[in-house]
């Protein structure tokens, strides 16, 4: 790897792309989890030119992206120790550190005001090119509009962000699928504020006990220490409801909504797509694998819209391993609306 971004430094286009970034442009880049919407981090200008193409609110703090970790220190004012061990473990890669910032180098719009930051190393080489490049910190947030699902193909971020950034990196489709692992590490024991890549069980193999902001799962009632995960996010234009049942009860939902004349979706899974009559189906991945899941997820959200459905029913997902990542997006997606099979109070 280390070559081929080495070798990627000297290509044109990333060149273009790292001058763009250096004269304070934004522009789109591949990360290996989704579509990063790159800005100087260290100019009020550059980084106001990512909240107004986003339409992101100003008090959601952004991500700043690395490609060395000699860059660390001008960003942050200390290093705890299963901070260290959780970058050498997952660095470059899907997870997201939370330190206290160092004042005076970054622009304060990066951190929208908190005293801490965001850092992350990703993994795929041409993020770690283009960051190299432009020899700066590079402030990501997912390059969509605020509230859709974030980009996971170069046409995604196109869809969203066309005529209002400087350009776009096309590297494919990404690999992972859902954004970085977000873990605050400037209290004793982390606190998991995004689920994401690297997922919880992962990083307690590495630094012990990790906690989950509570205001995961009770979404709510106590504010989220991440400001972004308070937003409405990841939603399609038709109303989502999570489906606790099987598919033989999930097609009885179906039915019903179709005979009021409703354009039905269904989220739905390669093992079970086969099961549901409806008017659009779409299998965003294996049961066996939730890894498929969370890479297919952000474009089945996406695909409902250019299906004018009137509402879409979602099969649901264990909360292990990257599911706690899928099923965090599918709940903002759905604002937690459920049906269970076996709702007895009905
Ligand atoms: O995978 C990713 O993380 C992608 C790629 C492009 O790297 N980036 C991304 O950025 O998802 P964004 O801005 O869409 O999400 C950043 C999340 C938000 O929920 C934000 O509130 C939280 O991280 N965040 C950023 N800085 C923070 C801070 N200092 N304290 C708490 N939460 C923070
Ligand atoms: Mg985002």
């Amino acid at each position: 790897v280390d070559n081929h971004v080495d070798n990627l430094k000297n290509n044109p286009q990333i060149v273009e792309a790292a001058n763009l970034l250096k004269q304070n442009e934004i522009i789109a880049f591949p990360t290996e989890t989704v579509y990063g919407l790159g800005a100087n981090a260290t100019s009020d200008e550059a980084i106001a030119k990512v909240y107004e193409a986003k339409g992101r609110p100003s008090d959601n703090p952004l991500i700043v992206h690395i490609a060395n970790f000699s860059q660390l220190h001008a960003l942050v004012l200390e290093i705890p120790e299963k901070a260290e061990k959780l970058m050498k473990e997952f660095w470059p890669g899907p997870l997201t550190i939370i330190f206290k910032v160092r004042p005076g180098f970054l622009s304060k719009k990066v951190t929208a005001g908190l005293d801490t930051v965001g850092i992350r190393m990703p993994d795929h080489p041409l993020a770690l090119s283009l960051i190299k490049a432009a020899n700066l910190p590079v402030a990501a947030p997912s390059a969509n509009s605020s509230g859709k699902p974030s980009p996971t193909t170069a046409k995604h971020v196109h869809e969203d962000l066309f005529g209002q950034i400087a350009g776009i990196l096309d590297g494919g489709e990404t690999g992972i699928g859902v954004e970085s692992t977000v873990v605050d590490c400037t209290v004793e024991v982390p606190i998991i504020l995004r689920p994401g890549g690297v997922t919880k069980e992962a990083m307690e193999s590495v630094i012990g006990k990790v906690e989950i902001d509570p205001a995961l799962n009770e979404n709510l009632k106590s504010k989220p220490k991440a400001p972004g995960m308070k937003y409405t996010h990841y939603a399609p234009n038709a109303p989502v409801y999570l489906v606790n049942g099987t598919p033989e009860f999930i097609q009885v939902l179906v039915k019903k909504s179709r005979e009021e004349g409703l354009v039905v979706g269904v989220i739905a899974t390669d093992e079970t797509a086969d099961l549901y009559d409806a008017d659009y189906v779409r299998a965003c991945g294996s049961r066996q694998d939730l890894s498929t899941v969370a890479n297919r997820l952000y474009d089945t959200l996406r695909s409902f819209n250019s299906k004018n459905v009137d509402i879409i029913y979602s099969e649901v997902f264990s909360t292990e391993g990257v599911g706690l990542a899928v099923m965090n997006r599918l709940e903002k997606a759905a604002g937690h609306k459920w049906i269970y099979e076996n709702d007895l109070t009905k």
